[in-house]
């Protein structure tokens, strides 16, 4: 099966795209434009891609919980919001973000970058404007209800939905120029060429004006759509069950349904021709917007860790959505550990490791990366942009360095 696997990948060649694996689970939030995308996961992670590369940029863990929301500001830097009810600004090549705000009692449920402005809504119905620039904050109530999704449109107005059934219309001080009511529960908003897309709960997709009637409407599922995302000419909604579907703007014409069954799809982004979907395992699958074709399938089945049956390839499960072991394959957000002992810390050619790391003065020994992963990353290697985990069980400590032994020669 691996064999078989292996070989399909060497025949599409060197540049087959690969599915984005990095998070330690499931993938809650996801933005994308251009070449770059943002996912947010429900391990606290926010990583920001390289797509064609299928590399991560940077990972930061700043969110207590899960990363709600994530949005780009479409200079190379991106925005953050957690279930901790914080929004934090990072901007290319800083370390740290450029603000973030205090933590709210709610949960951020919503996120849009406009101009000039990054919008949240909460789970308890306010709606924050934020500075892009400065950070500062003005939320104000807006639903009776959790805020399901805010949108800026083309003249800079912001548009929400929310828990109460309602569409609303803000201006940029914030004051109400429109509100009407929702057929059903809506989760989710997007903008869609001069529209709204809305996935509701009953399973429609709908299409709203800036004024919030509604334009077309399509009834895909019986379950609930909880993702949307739209491009140019296209737009895709997610059910719960993981099923996705590709329809045409903006008559709402079904391109390609794919099914589900395999977990739910929290999170969907659209650029140029391919849509990213985020899904269960930590991995951001990679569709032709087209057809909804796997663009990235195979990596999904590399991904699988080599299974002895050992203790140690059980452990191994957490690293391998980040490591890979064949060598100088770099395509997970840390390096192939291929060939790890012996080595000297952050010396494998053709990985971009952090300076932080570079610096360092250690080799790597079963010895070594024991106390590694004893006391964890940030105390060993301070600034090593890997989370920080531990396995705390010292005979899985040893478990795993006996695997690394036998796969990781
Ligand atoms: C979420 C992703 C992620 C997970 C999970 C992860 N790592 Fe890493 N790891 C990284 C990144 C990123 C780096 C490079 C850090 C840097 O450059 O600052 C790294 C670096 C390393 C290094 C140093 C490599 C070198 O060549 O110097 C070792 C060793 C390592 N990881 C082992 C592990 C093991 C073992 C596990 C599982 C217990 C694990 N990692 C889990 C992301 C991860």
């Amino acid at each position: 099966m691996r064999l078989a696997v292996l070989c399909a990948l060497l025949l599409a060649g060197p540049l087959a795209a690969q599915d984005l694996t990095g998070h330690g689970g499931p993938v809650s939030a996801l933005a994308a434009a251009g070449s770059v995308v943002v996912s947010g996961g429900f391990d606290g992670r926010t990583i920001l891609w390289n797509a064609p590369g299928a590399s991560a940029l940077r990972i930061e863990r700043f969110h207590e919980g899960n990363v709600t929301a994530v949005a780009l500001t479409g200079d190379g830097g991106f925005v953050s919001a957690g279930q901790d009810g914080r929004i934090a600004l990072w901007q290319a090549g800083a370390a740290a973000p450029l603000w973030a705000t205090p933590a709210e009692v709610a949960p951020v449920s919503a996120l849009a970058v406009g101009p000039g402005q990054v919008a949240a809504g909460f789970v308890d119905g306010r709606i924050a404007r934020i500075d892009l620039a400065t950070g500062t904050m003005q939320t104000q109530p807006a639903h009776d209800g959790r805020v399901a999704g805010v949108a800026y449109l083309a003249d800079g107005t912001l548009a929400s939905v929310g828990g109460d059934l309602r569409f609303a219309r803000w201006d940029d001080t914030g004051r109400l120029l429109a509100r009407t009511g929702l057929p059903d529960l809506p989760n989710g908003l997007t903008p869609a060429g001069e529209a709204l897309a809305i996935p509701f709960a009953e399973g429609a997709l709908r299409l709203l004006s800036p004024q919030g009637q509604v334009l077309r409407e399509r009834y895909l599922t019986e379950t609930p759509l909880v993702a949307v995302a739209a491009g140019d000419g296209v737009v895709a909604a997610a059910a719960v069950d993981g099923a996705i579907w590709l329809l045409d703007l903006p008559t709402l014409t079904p391109r390609a349904e794919l099914p589900g069954g395999a977990g739910p799809v929290w999170a969907l982004a659209l650029t140029g021709e391919t849509l990213f979907a985020a899904g269960a395992r930590g991995v951001i699958r990679r569709l032709s917007a087209q057809d909804g074709a796997a663009l990235g399938a195979a990596t999904a089945a590399l991904s699988d860790p080599l299974d002895d049956g050992s203790r140690g390839a059980q452990v191994w499960r957490a690293c391998a959505v980040c490591h890979s072991l064949d060598p100088g394959d770099h395509s997970r957000a840390g390096p192939s550990l291929h060939g790890l002992f012996g080595r000297r810390i952050a010396s494998v050619a053709g990985y971009d490791f952090s300076p932080e790391l570079r610096a360092m003065d250690i080799v790597w020994t079963p010895q070594t990366v024991a106390e590694l992963f004893e006391v964890g990353p940030e105390a060993y290697t301070p600034g090593s942009r890997m989370p920080d985990q531990r396995v705390g069980d010292p005979a899985d400590r040893q478990a795993l360095i006996e695997y690394l032994v036998r796969f990781a020669p």
